[in-house]
């Protein structure tokens, strides 16, 4: 058994007074897509904002255990800019920088290793870029604007400037719902083609896109992990009542 890349114990958060997340525990196996389901306001952003720290406000109060990709998450001492470099975030609305194609892929290389060679530079621009499938798409006009790209391809450009940063972890959060069906299909096929390579976190509200793309799934209700388990049983043999109903959608 190989060593979880997130191990979640009794996470619990608070936003004021209001309770978020009511001590969750779960184990992230390294190289697996893991699904965060349940209606809206179940706390799914919540918790896949609490794998890089993106919850850090004063009026959030959070209690347990977070270990992400070795990053004791909830210490004061972590280094929040490094763990974000291992634990990369994808976002709903495709937000690339308005800069050139190219300059999104290199960006966060320039900020963490300024002296990379040309070269080298090349070398990460195009492995990237082909690792989300956007290569053969945009090679004569790396220098073109990225807002120039389809919705879809922006997205898939906000996943590519990730990758030179060899992440461990890739976090997503609803990053389909902006997407037309062509385009979820696309994104859809390069998350199963990163499998294995990076941990993939993946919110979604569709069910659907769930059983198509994961190997587990989470179901949330009320701040709280209903229940965790490999996709197909969750969908068909569900042990918790509360999954149960929501599956059969007579909630949310
Ligand atoms: N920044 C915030 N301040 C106060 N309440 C928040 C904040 N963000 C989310 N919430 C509340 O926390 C609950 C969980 O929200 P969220 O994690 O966004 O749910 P989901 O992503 O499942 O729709 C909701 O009741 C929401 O209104
Ligand atoms: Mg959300």
């Amino acid at each position: 058994m190989s060593e979880p890349i997130i191990r979640c114990r009794g996470l619990s958060l608070w936003y004021g007074s209001f309770r978020a997340l009511d001590r969750v525990s779960l184990d992230v196996k390294p190289g697996e897509i893991l699904s965060l389901i349940g209606p809206s306001g179940c706390g799914k952003s919540t918790l896949i904002r609490c794998f890089n720290r993106m919850n850090d406000y004063p009026y959030v109060r959070i209690e347990g255990d977070l270990q992400v990709a070795g990053y004791d998450v909830t210490s004061r001492q972590t280094d929040a800019l490094a763990l974000r470099r291992d634990a990369g975030m994808v976002f709903q609305r495709p937000n690339p920088l308005p800069l050139s194609i190219r300059d999104n892929v290199l960006f966060g290389v320039r900020l963490h290793a300024p002296r990379t060679p040309r070269s080298v530079q090349d070398g990460l621009v195009e492995n990237s870029l082909r690792a989300v499938m956007l290569w053969d798409q945009v090679k004569d006009r790396l220098d073109h604007d990225a807002e120039t790209l389809s919705l879809e391809g922006r997205q898939k450009l906000c996943i590519a400037r990730l990758l030179p940063l060899k992440p461990k972890v890739l976090l997503m959060d609803e990053p389909c719902s902006a997407l037309d069906p062509d385009g979820i299909g696309a994104v859809e096929e390069l998350m199963g083609s990163l499998r294995g390579a990076f941990t993939q976190v993946i919110v979604t509200h569709n069910m659907q896109q769930a059983r198509r793309i994961s190997d587990r799934c989470v179901f949330m209700l009320m701040g709280e992990l209903v229940e965790l388990g490999p996709t197909a049983q969750l969908f068909t043999k569900p042990v918790d009542e509360r999954t149960a109903r929501y599956i059969e959608g007579r909630y949310g």
